[in-house]
C-alpha cells in the first residue's frame, strides 16, 4: 500500500501580538520539523477577516508574524513562508468544502461559539465557515502533518472528516484518474486522493495557560497583558509577568503526577520544559521539592536566554519590510504552484471543464 508523501503545513493569523503560547505550541514545533521534513508555514490573512473585517495594521501584522517565523529559525528557502491572500487557490477549495461539510458538523464547533458569543445572529458567515478554509489550506497542499496548540483539535478532526468525505462522495471518479491512494483508516481500506490529517499537537506545551489563571488559556484577547509572555515582550516585562504569575505556596513536587490539581505550577512547569527542549518529568527531577522562590528565578533566565534572540531579530526584521515582503513573494509563488496542480485535479475530479 502506497502512502501520501510527508509533508507538513500550518497556519498562524496576523491578528494580534505573538505569545508565548503561539511561540512554544506552534512556531518551536514549526521549527524543529524543518529538520527532516518539508514544510509550508502560511500566515492567514484571510482567517483573520472572520472576527473583524477592517484591520487598520493588516500589513504590519501580516510583516510580523513572518518576521517571528524567520527570527525563531524557519529557513524560508528550503521551506515555504507565503501569506494566504497570495495563493487564492485556498478560497477555491475552501468552497468546494462548504459544499462537502455539513451544517450539523460546524455547529460542533466549540471556537466558534466561543467567538461568535452570545449574539450569534451578528457573527459572519466567514466566522462560521471558518473550519472549511482551514482544511482548505492544509489539504490544497495534500499535507499530512499539521503542528498546532491543543485549540486547534477539533479542527483538524473536522478537517478530516472533510477529506473523508470528499473521498468517499467522488471516489467513482477518483479511481479512474490513477490520483488517488489506497489507504487504511482505521481497519477501513479507502481510496483517497485527499490524506487523513495527523495533528502534531504533543509535547510538555500543548496549550499553555495564563500566568493569572492556570484555568485558562494563554490568549491574545486577554485584556491583562500581565497574563500571557508577547514575543516582543523585553527581559524586563518578561521578568516583572513571571514574577507575578499565579502560584500556590507548596513547593514543586518531585513527580508529574504531583502536578494535579495544581494547574498554575503544572503550567509554569510545562514552559519550563518545552523552552527547555525536556520533558517535565526532567523539570522536576531538578526541582522537585524547591519552592517558586527558586523556581521563578530560574524560569525568568531560561525565557529570557531563548526569546531575547528572537526578539531582537524579529525588530532588526521589522526594520526592512522590503526583505520580508520578497521572502511572502518568493513563497507565495512557490506554494501557488504546488496549489494549482492540486486544484486541477480537483476540477478533473469533480468534472469541471477546463
Ligand atoms: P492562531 O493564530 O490562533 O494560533 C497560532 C498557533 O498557536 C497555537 N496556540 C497555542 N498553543 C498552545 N497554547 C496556547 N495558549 C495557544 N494559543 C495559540 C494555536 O493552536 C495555533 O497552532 N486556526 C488557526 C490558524 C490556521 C491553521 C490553518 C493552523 C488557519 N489555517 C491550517 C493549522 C493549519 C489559528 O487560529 O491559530
Amino acid at each position: 500500500m502506497t502512502e501520501f508523501k510527508p509533508l507538513v503545513f500550518s497556519g498562524v493569523q496576523p491578528t494580534g501580538n505573538l505569545h508565548l503560547g503561539n511561540y512554544l505550541g506552534a512556531i518551536r514545533k514549526f521549527v524543529a520539523l524543518q529538520e527532516n521534513n518539508d514544510c509550508i508555514y502560511c500566515v492567514v490573512d484571510l482567517h483573520a477577516l472572520t472576527a473583524q473585517l477592517v484591520h487598520e495594521d493588516m500589513a504590519t501584522q501580516i510583516r510580523s508574524i513572518t518576521a517571528a517565523f524567520l527570527a525563531a529559525g524557519i529557513d524560508p528557502k528550503k521551506h515555504i513562508v507565503f501569506n494566504q491572500s497570495q495563493v487564492p487557490q485556498h478560497a477555491e477549495l475552501a468552497w468546494i468544502f462548504n459544499c462537502v461539510a455539513r451544517i450539523g458538523w460546524m455547529n460542533r464547533m466549540t471556537q466558534f461559539k466561543d467567538k461568535a458569543g452570545k449574539d450569534r445572529e451578528q457573527a459572519s458567515l466567514g466566522l462560521y465557515a471558518y473550519p472549511s478554509l482551514m482544511a482548505a489550506d492544509i489539504l490544497v497542499y495534500r499535507a499530512t502533518h499539521v503542528p498546532v496548540g491543543e485549540d486547534q483539535k477539533q479542527h483538524l478532526e473536522l478537517a478530516r472528516d472533510i477529506a473523508m468525505k470528499f473521498n468517499m462522495d467522488f471516489n467513482d471518479k477518483i479511481r479512474p484518474t490513477g490520483l488517488g491512494i489506497d489507504i487504511k483508516v482505521g481497519e477501513e481500506p479507502v481510496h483517497a486522493y485527499f490524506p487523513m490529517v495527523e495533528p502534531l499537537i504533543d509535547g510538555p506545551a500543548p496549550r499553555v495557560m495564563s500566568l493569572k489563571d492556570g484555568t485558562k488559556k494563554m490568549s491574545k484577547s486577554d485584556p491583562s497583558d500581565l497574563s500571557r509572555i508577547n514575543l516582543m515582550d523585553d527581559q524586563d516585562a518578561i521578568s516583572k509577568k513571571i514574577r507575578k504569575a499565579k502560584t500556590d505556596p507548596d513547593a514543586l513536587p518531585s513527580e508529574v503526577d504531583g502536578l494535579k490539581g495544581r494547574p498554575e505550577a503544572d503550567n509554569l512547569v510545562g514552559i519550563f520544559a518545552a523552552l527547555a527542549d525536556k520533558s517535565k518529568a526532567d523539570v522536576l527531577s531538578e526541582f522537585g521539592g524547591q519552592q517558586f522562590s527558586v523556581f521563578k528565578p530560574a524560569l525568568i533566565d531560561l525565557a529570557v536566554e531563548v526569546l531575547a534572540p528572537i526578539n531582537a531579530e524579529m525588530r532588526r526584521l521589522m526594520e526592512d519590510p522590503g526583505h520580508i515582503d520578497a521572502v511572502l513573494r518568493d513563497g507565495g509563488e512557490r506554494a501557488r504552484t504546488r496549489a494549482e496542480k492540486t486544484m486541477n485535479e480537483v476540477r478533473d475530479i469533480i468534472g469541471f471543464v477546463r
